[in-house]
């Protein structure tokens, strides 16, 4: 009988633009303050790409990173995957001109839109191929350019979000199983607590809806925070029991960076303390589906993770969608 087929973590990769977008900076845009910012969502500042860098370019530039990591050339990849929802055109997809810029020409390369959760369906994604047989060594992307898709002159969301991208190499192995287990869900009856409402075909551009704003984000802030935690502690949960693992043996929590309210939440309820829980909003902001795979990226970079040591990263976004996966770095 054929063993099953293994998943290894090969390395891991990410990349902000220079330009940082201060709290005071914020100030002499819309009326909001510091102090207001600081307390409400944890965020100081937030990275903002520039108006010729778009997403597929922070893409690029994470996933240069994770392959020196993963100590193999970009020729071993045989499918790319990006998560996002700030892709750099409706269609091709980012992953398509992201394989223009690595030279990958002939791999297979799509995106995935699941919106801040998007990374973590996009490990259970890789996942399954890998498992399945079909590829062996897929380079998973989370990349997102929130800044272009924000309305600047609204103090409720344009605070909130930022831009990266992170990447990760996956690779199928007879030895290891890196990816202990993945918990995903969604609810699509809250699809219009937060969303994109123009450009798809529900509502075309037009003048109107460029004056009103419609290509922009649209949050109901309090609902979101009210669902985020209970799906938060579900997903984690759930991802747990499933890898066979006990909290004490998980060395580092890191979950979706949106709020750090919803954070504190979060570890409250599942009973981990702080110190175990990475965080890094307050110089990133929300990156959607770019937040869990860069502070992983950091978290390890940093000395916070050593090889072999076991992580769970839990996300939720709009859709709603939610997840967890449990992995060993
Ligand atoms: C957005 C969020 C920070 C707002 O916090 P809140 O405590 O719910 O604040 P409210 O929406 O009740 O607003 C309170 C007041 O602050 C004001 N306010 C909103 N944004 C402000 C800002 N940037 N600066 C100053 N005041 C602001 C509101 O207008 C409101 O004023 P009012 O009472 O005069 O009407 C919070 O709801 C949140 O984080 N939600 C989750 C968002 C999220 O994570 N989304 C992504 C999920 S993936």
């Amino acid at each position: 009988m054929n063993k099953k087929i293994g998943v290894k973590i090969l390395g891991t990769g990410s990349y902000f633009p220079e330009k940082i977008l201060t709290n005071s900076d914020l100030e002499k845009i819309v009326d909001t303050s510091d102090e207001w910012i600081s307390t409400r969502t944890g965020i100081k500042e937030r990275r903002i790409s520039k108006k010729n860098e778009p997403t597929s370019e922070l893409a690029f530039k994470a996933s240069i990173e994770a392959l020196k990591a993963a100590n193999i050339s970009p020729e071993q990849i045989d499918l790319i995957l990006v998560a996002t929802i700030t892709p750099d055109m409706l269609f091709p997809s980012t992953a398509c001109f992201l394989q223009k810029k690595l030279k990958l020409i002939s791999v297979p390369a799509f995106d995935l839109s699941a919106a801040c959760s998007g990374f973590i369906y996009g490990i259970s994604t890789a996942k399954a191929f890998i498992e399945s047989g079909l590829y062996k060594t897929i380079l998973l992307i989370g990349a997102e350019e929130l800044s272009k898709i924000t309305d600047w002159t609204d103090r409720n969301t344009c605070v909130l979000f930022g831009d990266g991208a992170g990447a990760m190499v996956l690779s199928a192995s007879q030895e290891n199983d890196d990816v202990l287990s993945v918990f995903l869900g969604a609810d699509g009856s809250y699809s219009d607590l937060l969303f994109l409402p123009a450009g798809g075909t529900v509502c075309p551009v037009t003048e109107s809806t460029v004056n009103e704003k419609l290509h922009t984000i649209k949050m109901q802030g309090k609902e979101v925070f009210r669902a985020a935690v209970p799906k938060m502690v579900l997903a984690a949960e759930k991802a747990l029991e499933l890898s066979c693992k006990k909290l004490k043996d998980i060395k580092l929590f890191i979950p979706h960076q949106a709020n750090m309210r919803i954070i504190e939440a979060v570890a409250k309820k599942m009973g981990i303390s702080m110190d175990r829980v990475f965080v890094n909003i307050y110089k990133t902001g929300n990156i959607s589906s770019a937040t869990t795979i860069t502070a992983l990226d950091e978290a390890i970079k940093t000395g916070k993770l050593q090889k072999g040591d076991i992580v769970e990263l839990v996300a939720f976004g709009g859709g709603f969608t939610w997840g967890a996966t449990v992995i060993r770095i």
